[in-house]
């Protein structure tokens, strides 16, 4: 008789153990749940979107007739030595808006979504695109750096007129001035960084 009595109260023991060691753990998870809801709250929401400014090395970095692809990943946008000088074509079809390839051995662009062809300009070959590809801003800094400004663009025919969508080589790369240079450092490097004055570009640089 006394044996089943110990067994229950054992029994019971235990149970009591159970519910004790599941109200922890139910508390320690809904603690895990408040912590990550607090870091996701304060975490700052950064977007990682690539900055649409950025140097592009210098005009004698590219040969003659040359439509670079360095930039085409991280920018959207082919740097591309013509006749007249250093230009970007914004890599977006002017039908729908799918990104163009380039064809190096024909000289073309050519669309996938639609078959549209353009040549080394951007202008139109063959349709349906409307309208050549857009060209993106471009500047030359004191340094002779190319600054690319992806942002700011125009229809081709717009930009064929406007000098701020062309880096001449007939002037040849510009450089700085002894004087100039001796300014600079007078002001520190981050006066130096901030004193890029190509004549769109006022911010900082990407
Ligand atoms: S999106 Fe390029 S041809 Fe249609």
């Amino acid at each position: 008789m006394g044996e089943p009595m110990i067994r229950s109260s054992m029994t019971r023991r235990q149970f009591g153990a159970r519910v004790l060691r599941a109200g922890w753990w139910s508390l320690a998870l809904t603690g895990i749940a408040a912590a990550w809801a607090s870091v996701r709250f304060f975490w700052p929401r950064t977007s990682y979107t690539p900055p649409t400014r950025f140097l592009a090395g210098r005009p004698e970095d590219y040969g003659p007739g040359e439509v670079s692809l360095r930039y085409l990943e991280s920018h959207r946008v082919w740097v591309v030595r013509g006749d007249g000088g250093i230009f970007a074509i914004v890599a977006r079809c002017s039908h729908l808006g799918c990104r163009p390839n380039w064809f190096a051995e024909e000289r073309r662009f050519k669309c996938p979504c639609h078959g549209s062809n353009f040549d080394a300009e951007g202008r139109v070959i063959a349709g349906p695109a409307p309208r050549p590809l857009k060209r993106a801003a471009v500047s030359l800094t004191p340094e002779g750096q190319i600054l690319v400004d992806s942002a700011d663009q125009a229809e081709h025919a717009d930009a064929v007129r406007d000098p701020s969508f062309l880096v001449p080589l007939a002037e040849g790369p510009r450089r700085p001035s002894a004087e100039a240079h001796g300014r600079a450092r007078d002001e520190g490097a981050a006066a130096s960084e901030a004193s890029f004055s190509g004549h769109r570009w006022k911010g900082d640089l990407a």
